[in-house]
């Protein structure tokens, strides 16, 4: 018997096995399949190889970002970091033998080689990976593109190919802007139980920010660092209106200060007004406006191979970007989150890898944790609760929750879904472990309240977030006019990562490296951090999900940062 089955196996495997590599069930809510895709339509699709020692380099990251460790600061060159994540020779080679027996050529993504690109139709598409590409549309936002529901390698090449991109992975829903509610109205009095200027309390200019969490206004020391943000969307910066914001809110500093450009698919940043996008004017004039001298670069990543506008492959086409620089930004802020319930695993797994080889690089890559709490708050359709922000989940990047500090309170807390309209991003991961640097806290909080592997959340996973700041109540300039109440975890995000950007230019300054990854540090130090005991970030149709407690918590992290705290640690490591 045993032996018959045997041979069956080897048959089978002769004849040319294929197995599975990702599938799913349907598309995502919003799309519907028209019929199947035109034979001849040209489809580029990129395939992730395995890469030769990704656990490597994740070790590597933790030393070079761990105060103490002897390798600390020692950020690899973009050699050395394209040596752990290049293919094996075998992988290479039977990758392209594959394609050559069909009769198709790839050519590399990325300089390591772990991505490549193959151009091929339709028809070749579904021979070559026993799938079924077929036309989708998306009626909502008018979007027609070719997806498969399920898609197969040859089973000896299994291990060699992680994930092939795009295949079954549709075009994320862009989130709705950052809204602009009646936070301006509030009432302003001064409140005795705080020293923050009362006119602060519910209107965060840069001023009133720069004076809770001690942001000094001079201006950096060096200007040999970057601070990149990072656009998406086709939504540009909007240069008239940075100019009036640092008018009024930075009447201290030269108004014409400006930032550059960082093109990534062609990316661009035209000034018509059609073109102003309200996450990257809140970006940029928050980023210039607190990181007072340190050169800003505006990171506009265009649609890409897929001409469709897709935050998947921008997240990707934009780390392997900066990848590909001598030298990236030291600082990145990136605003845009998803769930990590709409993402494909293994696309998941591969940009996150790419973060860790940023990290390695000594990149400091800061993201906010999104604006719907441990789900969709508002509940309604595909509501999933307990869904963790993606690529907040990745335990390469800082993810940074909000907090708000209304006229009505004596303390800074957690972003109140009732009066803001928002929840604060935050929760324990399903597909990433729970990296060694939170382990001690996190168990911690479990423990407090009384989780177990029946509760409804995955206590094993990476917990987001790390830190918060302000989300609440800020002003922006939009398309010339002055705009009051904006909010969201973009502003928390940009905020911090402007305190990074300003303390690696006095590192930079004083001949040091950078900061690069932050959560070593972060997790080593809790008290440069204020914390946050109160508030909740709730799960679907507003019931409690995650509450703050004292120490960390899947609310606020560890609270919002003091720049004095952070400062003293940045100088003695
Ligand atoms: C590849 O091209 C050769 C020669 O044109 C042809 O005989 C063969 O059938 C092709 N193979 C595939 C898989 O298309
Ligand atoms: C939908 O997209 C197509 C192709 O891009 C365009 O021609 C058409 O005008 C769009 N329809 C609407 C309603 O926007
Ligand atoms: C800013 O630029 C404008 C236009 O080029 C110029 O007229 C103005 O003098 C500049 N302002 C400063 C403070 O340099
Ligand atoms: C929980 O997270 C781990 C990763 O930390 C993952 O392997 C596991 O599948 C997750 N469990 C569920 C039920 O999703
Ligand atoms: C949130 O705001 C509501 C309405 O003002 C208030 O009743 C509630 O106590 C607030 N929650 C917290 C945790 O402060
Ligand atoms: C948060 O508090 C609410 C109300 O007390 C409670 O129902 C819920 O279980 C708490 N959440 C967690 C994760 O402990």
């Amino acid at each position: 018997m045993l032996k018959a089955l045997g041979l069956l196996l080897l048959v089978g495997a002769a004849r040319g096995e294929f197995t599975v590599l990702e599938r799913r069930d349907s598309p995502p809510s919003g799309f519907s399949r028209v019929g199947p895709s035109p034979p001849d339509t040209v489809l580029t699709l990129r395939l992730a190889l395995t890469q030769n020692d990704i656990s490597g380099l994740q070790e590597r990251v933790y030393d070079v970002s761990t105060p103490g460790n002897s390798r600390y600061g020692q950020y690899l060159s973009k050699e050395e970091a394209e040596s752990f994540v290049a293919p094996s020779e075998d992988t290479l080679n039977e990758v392209n033998s594959w394609l050559k027996t069909n009769n198709l050529t790839s050519s590399p993504m990325t300089a390591a080689g772990d991505w490549i690109a193959v151009s091929l139709t339709v028809s070749q598409a579904n021979a070559l990976l026993a799938a079924d590409f077929s036309t989708f549309q998306n009626a909502d936002i008018n979007q027609t593109v070719h997806r498969t529901l399920s898609y197969s390698v040859p089973t000896t090449l299994k291990a060699r190919i992680n994930t092939v991109y795009p295949t079954v992975t549709f075009p994320a829903a862009k989130p709705p802007s950052t809204t602009n509610t009646k936070t301006s109205t509030i009432p302003r009095r001064s409140l005795p139980t705080t020293s923050i200027s009362s006119d602060c309390l519910g209107n965060w200019t840069p001023a009133c920010i720069q004076e809770l969490y001690g942001i000094p206004s001079t201006p950096a020391t060096s200007t040999a660092n970057t601070f990149g943000v990072s656009g998406f969307y086709n939504e540009f910066a909007d240069i008239s209106d940075l100019t009036a914001f640092l008018k009024t809110f930075r009447p201290d500093i030269d108004p014409n200060t400006t930032f550059s450009l960082i093109s990534v698919d062609n990316g661009i940043n035209n000034q018509l007004p059609a073109g102003v996008g309200i996450t990257a004017d809140i970006n940029t004039q928050y980023a210039v406006g607190l990181a007072t001298g340190v050169p800003v670069a505006f990171i506009s990543t265009g649609t890409g191979s897929t001409g469709t506008i897709d935050v998947f492959s921008g997240l990707l086409d934009q780390s392997n970007y900066l990848l590909s620089l001598p030298q990236p930004p030291q600082t990145v802020v990136q605003g845009y989150s998803v769930f990590e319930t709409d993402m494909p695993p293994q696309l998941a797994e591969s940009i996150c890898n790419s973060y860790a080889q940023l990290a390695a690089r000594g990149v400091s890559y800061i993201v906010s944790t999104g604006d719907y709490g441990a789900s969709n708050p508002m509940g309604g359709i595909g509501c999933t609760p307990w869904a963790v922000p993606f690529p907040s989940s990745c335990p390469f990047v800082t993810a940074v929750g909000g907090t708000e500090f209304n006229a009505d309170e004596s303390a800074e807390s957690a972003v109140n879904i009732s009066t803001a309209q928002f929840a604060s991003g935050g929760g324990f991961s399903n597909l990433f472990n729970r990296p060694r640097y939170q382990d001690a806290v996190v168990s911690a909080y479990l423990k407090t309240i009384g989780a177990t592997s029946m509760s409804p959340f995955n206590i094993s996973g990476r917990a987001v977030p790390d830190i918060s700041a302000m989300a609440t109540g800020s002003p922006i300039v939009l398309q010339g006019l002055l705009s009051q109440g904006w909010e969201g975890t973009l502003f928390s995000a940009t905020i911090f990562a402007s305190m990074i950007s300003l303390l690696t230019s006095e590192r930079i300054a004083a001949g040091k490296p950078g900061l690069g990854f932050l959560n070593p540090l972060i997790y080593q130090n809790p008290t440069a951090f204020t914390d946050i005991p109160t508030g909740s970030n709730p799960g679907c149709t507003l019931t409690n999900a995650f509450n703050g407690t004292v120490g960390w918590d899947p609310v606020t992290g560890f609270g919002s940062p003091i720049y004095s705290k952070l400062r003293e640690l940045s100088n003695k490591f």
